[in-house]
């Protein structure tokens, strides 16, 4: 399969998380800044991408907060197959979502100065009413998987209907992990964030989910470690695999 180049860019706390209290301080705001910047500021580093993929967690907890979406189960059969709503959005939200979960309200997201258009990654547990919820709004939905979402198939049709040579994986953890499992990662791209809070049990960048991951030792090889404007460190990784 021609896939895209894959590179899973995070941002975490001096302690490894990924979540916490650490994020809206000011020293938080500005390595996520720094993060952000490396990915979609003026001067990015990544270039070649037209948006990044995130799990369904990660959708509810930054813009769709846990709403049920409002379906009309009585709504005419819409047509079999993906839906491109906006071929000439310049830059996309690819948002995994294999039930058909996420209660957007329009179809776009704002991240910092970039508007980023919605494509919806399903699976055919969606249902029709949800299906023609996304047509409504105008939101783009790809179909990846039966029952389960087939990661391969997401990244082939990302690649070839949105003509992507570079794709970043934005999390959260169980994404990532599944991701660096089937071997669709080739890149780690990690800001440490000079602060952390201390909590106990908050996720990290890899999160083993026994619905789809275990844990397996996996090595990974430093080629870039730069010291960013804030202060953050930004690291860069091949991924090597599994650890024999
Ligand atoms: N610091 C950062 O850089 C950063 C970046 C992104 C996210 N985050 C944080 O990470 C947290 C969410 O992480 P998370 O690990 O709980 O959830 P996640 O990776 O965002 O989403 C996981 C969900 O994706 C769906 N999914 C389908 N197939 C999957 C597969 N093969 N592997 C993994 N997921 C699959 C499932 O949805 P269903 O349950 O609907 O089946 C699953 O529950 C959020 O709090 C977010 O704010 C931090």
């Amino acid at each position: 399969m021609t896939r895209p180049q894959i590179i899973c860019h995070m941002h975490m706390s001096l302690d490894g998380k990924i979540v916490g209290s650490y994020l809206p301080t000011d020293v938080g705001m500005a390595s996520q800044r720094e993060y952000y910047n490396l990915i979609l500021g003026t001067d990015r580093h990544y270039r070649q991408h037209k948006g990044w993929l995130s799990g369904r967690i990660s959708s509810e907890d930054n813009f769709t907060h846990y709403r049920a979406p409002r379906l009309d189960e009585s709504v005419s059969p819409v047509p079999s197959g993906d839906h491109i709503a906006d071929p000439d959005a310049p830059m996309h939200y690819f948002s995994v979502d294999p039930s058909g979960r996420l209660a957007w309200e329009g179809n776009t997201i704002d991240y910092f100065e970039t508007t980023a258009h919605i494509v919806e990654i399903l699976t055919n547990k969606a249902s029709n009413a949800y299906k023609a919820f996304l047509r409504a709004q105008g939101i783009s939905y790809l179909i990846a998987g039966d029952d389960s979402l087939d990661l391969h198939e997401a990244v082939r049709k990302i690649s070839e209907l949105f003509d992507v040579r570079e794709l970043i994986l934005g999390g959260g953890g169980g994404l990532n992990w599944s991701f660096v499992l089937a071997e669709l990662c080739d890149e780690i791209s990690l800001v440490i964030t000079p602060a952390a809070d201390g909590t106990k049990d908050a996720q990290s960048i890899f999160e083993a989910d026994g619905r789809y991951t275990t844990a397996v030792p996996t090595s990974f090889e430093l080629h870039h470690a730069d010291r960013l404007d804030d202060g953050s460190l930004w690291l860069r990784y091949a991924v090597n695999g599994p650890i024999e």
